[in-house]
């Protein structure tokens, strides 16, 4: 089944069909891994399984919505290359990437669900200059490194960048929090990087300097792309493993994430 707007509303997010009926474009909610993914795929109706290059996406409706679940594989290479895939082939109305994390908030529980308001990079320094067999320290490095400068010609560009997620995505996900029994649901940043921190004071030095909630690996690097091409994007995170307050590994938490973004995507095309 195709979903038709009959309301002629938000041209821009909309292409026509043959019948020149207008069709809403879909929603694309990424996870990184098969139990960050798979979940959500096997609820949508009329699924077409597109791989292209390393990454698989479903392409189908969820309740009648248009609607890709991609499964971008893990880290910051990998969900670029998908969003940036996913971006051109399908034309999307709104990305989420959502999945596990690393709490860095000792008051964050497994289960507890954070809003990505803001995602930064927390792999991208310039570190103190250090003579030979003076060693490294990690929590030296002050300087954040931004990766995508308005002034291409400074070749250090200092600078923590801060992507914001979607102001109506966020309103949407708030509007429908309730529905979430596991845990809280509270708006944070997310911190991502190609590291799993297990350092307890790294994980301090980035919740006291960059106010990060949680950490994992995809989220900002997602945000950046789709910030180049006008996206609506949102993360949302799940706390799967919290080392700040002995939280251990959970992976239904994975399960329950999806559970929950499906209802915040659903809500968001509602609205369109
Ligand atoms: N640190 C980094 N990544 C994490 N992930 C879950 N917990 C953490 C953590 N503590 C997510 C990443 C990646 C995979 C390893 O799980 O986003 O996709």
């Amino acid at each position: 089944m195709r979903y038709i707007i009959t309301k002629l509303r938000n041209k821009g997010s909309c292409v026509m069909n043959k019948n020149n009926q207008r069709q809403l474009a879909p929603i694309i909610i990424q996870g990184a891994l098969p139990v960050e993914s798979e979940r959500m795929a096997s609820k949508l109706d009329d699924v077409l399984i597109e791989t292209i290059g390393g990454w698989k996406f479903w392409k189908g409706t969820y309740h009648g919505y248009p609607m890709i679940i991609s499964k971008t594989r893990m880290g910051m290479s990998n969900s670029a290359a998908a969003t940036a895939i996913a971006i051109l082939r399908y034309h999307p109305i709104a990305i989420i990437n959502q999945g596990t994390s690393g709490g860095h908030d000792p008051q964050l529980n497994v289960y507890d669900i954070i809003l990505g308001k803001y995602a930064i990079n927390i792999g991208a320094f310039k570190t103190p200059s250090k003579c030979i067999e003076a060693g490294s320290n990690s929590l030296e490095w002050v300087e954040a490194f931004d990766v995508l400068p308005e002034d291409e010609t400074d070749p250090e560009p200092i600078a923590i960048r801060r992507f914001e997620a979607d102001s109506k995505l966020l309103a949407v996900a708030h509007r429908i929090q309730h529905l979430y029994t596991k845990g809280k649901v509270v708006e944070g940043t997310i911190g991502s990087a190609d590291v799993w921190n297990s350092e307890l004071d790294r994980i301090h030095f980035f919740y006291k300097h960059y106010a990060t909630s949680i950490e994992e690996m995809e989220a900002a690097s997602v945000a950046q792309i789709a910030s180049q091409f006008n996206i609506p994007f949102m993360g949302i995170r799940v706390v799967s493993n919290n080392i700040t307050n002995g939280g251990t590994y959970d992976a239904g938490t994975g399960e329950a994430c999806q559970d929950f973004v499906l209802e915040v995507a659903e809500q968001y095309m509602s609205e369109q």
